[in-house]
């Protein structure tokens, strides 16, 4: 194909539409198109219904208070427990069926099945453990864990004494989990010993203890035995104020814990994710909006019911997997699978073999893991029988038009409808997507705003644009998943998401506008396709990392002068790190000091941050100012030609670099 060729077949790609099937328009949970019109005439009332998909122990007497923006509250003075809507009040109806189905990642394990009544047992063992161990309401425990049932056994039982839980995502380093205990004020910690990856048992509680002996206050941790005898290698048994998780939960047997009533804005969690600058932020959800927010996007997009079997494939150390793997699923009743390993062991096929094997109604992905099938080849997908899906969705990054349909039509076998959908850690929930049995779909387009969410593209100084031109995304209205504020920071959490288009001196709540700070465009339709970040943020297979953390952990090994982080196009990952050094005097640009870095950016952060190319450099291409010109990075790392180069202070830098990383 020559280039011509592949440009306009991408063109004609991008303007292909598909109609959602017959099949699964006429059962669809949400199907009347009037939805849109009617949110947008009773807002924000349209989002009682949300509120009343949950149990209130008391109604709440506002929908919304927007009487200090940005600092809203919604459903005011109600009072629920998060725990309590996904657990209790299914009993009675569905106490036998499964809540959750956890396949580990050894093949010949024995896979768990947990039934609401044995989740709701264990939780409240758990949240009695909790209790006896110290933890009072709104202490915030932390747990550090892979993919395994006690991890969301963990989150409820804390949900359930109104604790509020901070999850660290298993993959980061020791340093990142020891930051982030020490911003929230974490006493507690739950972790394991070990998890499998790719058939190797990991030693986990190794890094769990690294992390603790570095957090600034005395801390007491419970380990759960998930490698059972496997872990003998890694022999470190238990500390000082360290606690075996099934001691714990037996000494407890048949304990029962009320759960404690919280009001719709007591804090349910806090997650920690990357910024621009500084330190992660700590990303405040509510108990009342978030759970509303959840559980009416898994009805209306994932078109979740109980009796269905929903697969996440996430892990539930991002947002992705604590809004649509624990408490959407959970909270409308249905069965929540969880997959521990990788998708491609034993073999390439293995998410498709649980498919198969539980029935699986929807898949819910990243377009990451999609190119990663698409590559490997539809043989996998064929092996199997995938005939029980009914809806397939993509989060996380733009999904590009060829892998949308290779999903579609490999996996969906063109009858389930493709939600891409856009949100993110601070919206709690989806904000951007198609009803599936509702609207058109358009690859490559997450499609319009939900209903009753306010989305406008604008320019630099916040006017509305014209059609098909690029801006930046903006939302005009609060909603009631969103964040509420940065732990202990109000102050950041207004420059980090309201100073560019609002006016912070105005308490109109007109005047305050949400950027979540991606570019996007809009389409003649009011499809959205959101075009990435517009700050220095990358996003490497989903996954959100701020350059600058991992600029500092590059600066941080010895030899190192001065570093610049890029995101680079990468055809699986999306974008990869992209790493440029200059060396202090006396060192030299060696695979040495290269290894170095890399161990450096992996103890940091972890893995996921490991940079794809280290490029040493005798300078950074930078303006008169001294500012470095990341553009022309990432010119560079994308083989592009280089944009002007009239404003560098340093010009013929350039060439050497492009020597340097063209070898
Ligand atoms: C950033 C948020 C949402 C859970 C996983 C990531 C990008 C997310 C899409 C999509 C285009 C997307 C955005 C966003 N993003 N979904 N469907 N199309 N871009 O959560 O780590 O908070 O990252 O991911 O850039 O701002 P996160």
């Amino acid at each position: 194909m020559t280039e011509d060729d592949a440009q306009l077949e991408a063109r004609l790609e991008e303007q292909a539409v598909f109609e959602p099937s017959e099949s699964f328009v006429s059962d669809a949970n949400v199907s009347d198109p009037g939805i849109y019109d009617e949110f947008e005439e009773t807002w924000p009332d349209c989002w009682e219904a949300a509120a009343d998909l949950l149990d209130w122990e008391s109604d709440y007497d506002q929908v919304l208070d927007d009487g200090n923006p940005p600092f809203y509250e919604w459903f005011t003075d109600g009072k629920l427990n998060a725990s309590a809507n996904c657990l209790d009040r299914h009993l009675d109806e569905r106490g036998d069926e499964a809540a959750i189905e956890w396949v580990g990642e050894p093949v010949d394990e024995t896979n768990r099945t947990y039934t609401y009544a044995e989740l709701h047992r264990e939780v409240n063992e758990f949240a009695a453990a909790l209790r006896d161990l110290g933890v009072e309401e709104d202490d915030v425990v932390t747990m550090y864990m892979p993919m395994i049932p006690e991890l969301p056994v963990a989150m409820l039982a804390c949900a359930r004494i109104g604790a509020p839980h901070s999850v660290v995502f298993a993959g980061f380093s020791a340093d990142a989990l020891a930051t982030r205990m020490d911003a929230a004020d974490s006493e507690y910690l739950v972790t394991c010993d070990g998890y499998y990856r790719r058939g190797d048992p990991l030693d986990h509680l190794a890094k769990a203890n690294d992390g603790l002996s570095t957090v600034e206050h005395d801390t007491t941790a419970v380990v759960v035995d998930r490698l059972g005898d496997n872990d003998d290698d890694f022999g470190h048994g238990l500390a000082d104020g360290q606690h075996d998780y099934d001691d714990l939960v037996d000494a407890q047997a048949g304990a029962e814990v009320d759960p404690v009533t919280r009001d719709a804005e007591d804090m349910l969690f806090l997650m920690y994710t990357s910024g621009t600058t500084g330190k992660p932020k700590g990303v405040k959800h509510t108990t009342g909006g978030y759970l509303s927010w959840v559980s009416w996007t898994s009805q209306a997009v994932l078109d979740i019911e109980p009796g269905d079997t929903y697969f996440c494939a996430a892990d539930i150390g991002w947002i992705t997997g604590h809004s649509y793997i624990v408490y959407g699923p959970l909270a409308l009743g249905t069965t929540t699978m969880m997959y521990e390993g990788t998708p491609d062991y034993p073999d390439r096929d293995r998410l498709w073999e649980i498919v198969d094997e539980y029935d699986a109604t929807q898949l819910y992905t990243a377009p990451t893991a999609i190119r990663a099938f698409m590559k490997w080849g539809e043989q996998y997908p064929d092996r199997h029988d995938l005939s029980s899906l009914r809806l397939l969705g993509t989060v996380g990054e733009p999904i590009n038009p060829r892998a949308w349909k290779w999903y579609y039509k490999h996996v969906g076998d063109e009858e389930c409808p493709v939600v891409d959908t856009w949100w993110q850690t601070e919206t709690g929930g989806m904000m951007i997507t198609t009803l599936p049995g509702i609207s058109d779909m358009k690859p490559g387009s997450a499609g319009p705003p939900l209903p009753g969410v306010d989305v406008r593209i604008v320019d630099e100084v916040g006017e509305q644009i014209s059609a098909g031109e690029a801006g930046y995304l903006t939302v005009q209205k609060p909603w009631p998943g969103m964040l509420r504020t940065l732990y202990d920071n109000d102050e950041r959490f207004i420059d980090e998401y309201w100073a560019a288009y609002s006016d912070v001196d105005s308490d109109d709540p007109d005047d305050w506008v949400y950027f979540p700070e991606d570019g996007a465009k809009i389409d003649g339709d009011g499809y959205i396709t959101v075009l990435g970040r517009v700050d220095d943020v990358i996003n490497v297979s989903g996954h959100r990392l701020g350059t600058m953390e991992i600029e500092s952990a590059i600066v941080g090994v010895e030899g190192v002068a001065e570093a610049a982080v890029v995101g680079g196009n990468h055809e699986i990952k999306g974008e990869a790190v992209y790493a440029y050094a200059t060396t202090e005097n006396g060192y030299e640009g060696t695979d040495e000091l290269r290894d170095r870095i890399i161990t450096g950016v992996e103890d940091a952060i972890g893995p996921i941050a490991r940079p794809e190319r280290v490029v040493f450099t005798p300078d950074l291409p930078k303006t008169r100012s001294g500012k470095i010109m990341r553009r022309l990075l990432e010119n560079i790392a994308d083989g592009e030609e280089i944009g002007d180069t009239s404003t560098l202070r340093n010009p013929d830098i350039v060439e050497d670099i492009q020597a340097e990383a063209g070898d």
